[in-house]
């Protein structure tokens, strides 16, 4: 089994992408902006937005918070949300996910300006994805191919089974693999038998947010195994696959913690001096 070390290779690319940015300050005489919004204190999108805003300082995007309360009425989030995208000074928007329940996040994703998705939520940008056309993709779809071309994983060919039908993973990373030649299964909460169809895949995504729900059982020997999860249980970081059980048999498996989620990081770093790219040069 090789790990898919996520961390590392996040690392390596971080610094590559810093010297990159270095260059492009002193070429356009200012740094690239991310704007982060996170409404309420949910903690897991705390600890997100930590990792997030630590990641910027450390490759040289400026990033400025706006930290909401959880009551915060939706038409004053509109009026910032619509600021951010008239400050030209603002390369990139992201508002954090979930947000409380009174706020209609649909709308609120495409009031940010498709210019400045630096998710690739936007229906737009979605749109352009699922037209095979250039574009700002999700941050964990994206890390996840990066991370796969990174160990030379050429999924041409392969069954590609996703677990999830997220709009932020599970729906465009199905997408992703298949652009690269994948046949892709989606399965999701109504599926009757999930391992009936993991059982035959060379590449098991898995998205669904259930901790260790993919088991030895349900993977076939030499599969490579992403694992999107990240569950607390007991104050520990787990994943959707229960690693243990299936290091034996896999081929290439990410960890929880360091697998995917700093991928994620890095491909939002990637967005963000994309954005700041077409936007200086417009
Ligand atoms: N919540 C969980 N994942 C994500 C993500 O990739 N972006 C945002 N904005 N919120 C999230």
């Amino acid at each position: 089994m090789i790990l898919l070390d996520g961390k590392s290779v996040s690392k390596k690319r971080n610094l590559e992408l810093k010297d990159k940015i270095k260059d492009a300050i002193n070429l356009y005489k200012r740094a690239p902006k991310l704007a982060i919004i996170l409404v309420g204190n949910n903690p897991a999108s705390l600890s997100y937005v930590k990792g997030k805003k630590k990641a910027c300082e450390l490759v040289g995007i400026i990033n400025e918070m706006h930290h909401l309360d959880e009551n915060v009425s939706e038409l004053d989030l509109k009026a910032l949300i619509v600021n951010l995208n008239q400050d030209d000074t603002v390369d990139g928007i992201l508002l954090q996910l979930p947000i409380p329940k009174h706020l209609d996040e649909d709308l609120l994703i495409d009031l940010i300006s498709k210019d400045k998705d630096a998710d690739g939520f936007h229906v737009v940008n979605q749109g352009y994805l699922y037209q095979k056309k250039k574009t700002i993709y999700p941050a964990t779809p994206k890390g996840i191919m990066t991370l796969l071309d990174t160990y030379d994983i050429n999924v041409k060919g392969m069954n590609a089974v996703i677990i999830g039908r997220s709009n932020i993973v599970g729906f465009p990373v199905a997408r992703l693999l298949m652009d690269q030649g994948a046949t892709i299964t989606v399965c999701h909460s109504k599926t009757k038998d999930v391992g009936f169809h993991t059982r035959n895949a060379d590449i098991v995504v898995v998205a669904a947010g259930r901790p260790h729900m993919l088991t030895k059982d349900m993977v076939r020997e030499g599969a490579v195994v992403i694992d999107v999860g990240v569950n607390r249980v007991d104050g520990k970081l787990i994943g959707d696959a229960d690693f243990e059980d299936l290091r034996e048999i896999c081929s290439y498996i990410t960890p929880v913690p360091g697998g995917v989620g700093p991928m994620t990081i890095h491909s939002l770093l990637e967005n963000t001096f994309e954005l700041y790219m077409n936007h200086v040069k417009k």
